[in-house]
């Protein structure tokens, strides 16, 4: 497919989606939120890939919803729209693993497309923050949500409440992010990240994502048994006697996804 607002590529087995509206720091509009529920669908329809990457330019990953196109906006166009939702939702609900290559700015939309990834890896100009508040909103698709569980109450309050920014070492330290790296090297990084992870037994990437995320949702007792059950299910898999065969026989694994 063909977008106008993001440009989706592939290098061996990763998928890029860089949102590309340089201009506007790559402000999010429905067009945009579209086109990236597109390439996910793409991508993950596509054999061939088993990692996606969302990434941005080096000034900004995104500095949030396209704040000229809300402003016109009443509830019953933002209820009825509801964009955000549609792009942001697919990202998190993709089953190939996902990682968000931050470089500059990821504010407000942007700081939650990027907490909708797996994991993010921060360039060391990384500034994450949630200023809907300075606009007379709040945050929409995650910021008071996914921000608070990953962060904490108290972090997640300071940035939702003051609208400030948070540089790569704070959000680090506070473990939003999983790696810092120079700005220079940040791509280089995510994608040797991205192709190891792709090279894994696809089925079993997908249910160790599956068993995370499931730490995000639900009980202790019940994300236990829902890990046991995925961990048990591996047994089944072919990649799994494979995997374990290999090591015994200090050989690499030949993985077949299945
Ligand atoms: C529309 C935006 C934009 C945005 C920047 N631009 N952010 N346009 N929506 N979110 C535009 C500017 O208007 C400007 O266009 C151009 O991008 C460059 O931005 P500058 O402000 O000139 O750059 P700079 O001085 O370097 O400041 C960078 C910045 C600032 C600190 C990131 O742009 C900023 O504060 N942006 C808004 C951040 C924000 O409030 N985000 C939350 C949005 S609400 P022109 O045409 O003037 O050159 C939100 C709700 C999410 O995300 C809920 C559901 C999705």
């Amino acid at each position: 497919s063909t977008f106008e607002h993001i440009i989706v590529e592939s290098k061996g087995a990763v998928g890029i989606i860089k949102l590309n509206r340089p201009k506007l720091l790559n402000a999010l509009s429905f067009g945009v939120f579209r086109e990236i529920a597109a390439a996910v669908d793409d991508l993950e329809a596509d054999d061939a890939i088993g990692c996606i990457v969302v990434t941005g330019s080096e000034k900004a990953f995104a500095a949030g919803a396209d704040i000229k196109e809300m402003q016109p906006k009443g509830f019953i166009d933002m209820f009825s729209e509801d964009f955000a939702a549609i792009g942001g939702d697919r990202v998190a609900r993709c089953r190939k693993p996902t990682i968000a290559a931050v470089s500059g700015y990821a504010l407000g939309g942007g700081c939650e497309l990027a907490m909708m990834c797996d994991f993010i890896i921060a360039a060391d100009t990384a500034k994450f923050g949630q200023p809907e508040i300075t606009l007379g909103t709040i945050p929409g698709i995650g910021g008071t949500q996914r921000l608070t569980r990953a962060i904490g109450k108290s972090k997640a309050m300071d940035l939702c409440l003051t609208g400030r920014m948070m540089d790569a070492a704070e959000a680090e330290r506070s473990g939003l992010v999983s790696r810092i790296v120079p700005a220079d090297k940040l791509m280089d990084e995510v994608m040797a990240a991205a192709e190891k992870i792709a090279a894994m037994s696809r089925p079993a990437a997908a249910m160790a994502k599956e068993a995370v995320n499931r730490a995000f949702e639900t009980t202790l007792a019940e994300g236990m048994s829902v890990e046991r059950n995925l961990f048990h299910s591996t047994f089944a898999l072919e990649d799994r006697s494979e995997g374990m065969a290999a090591f015994i026989e200090k050989r690499k694994p030949v993985n077949k996804n299945r």
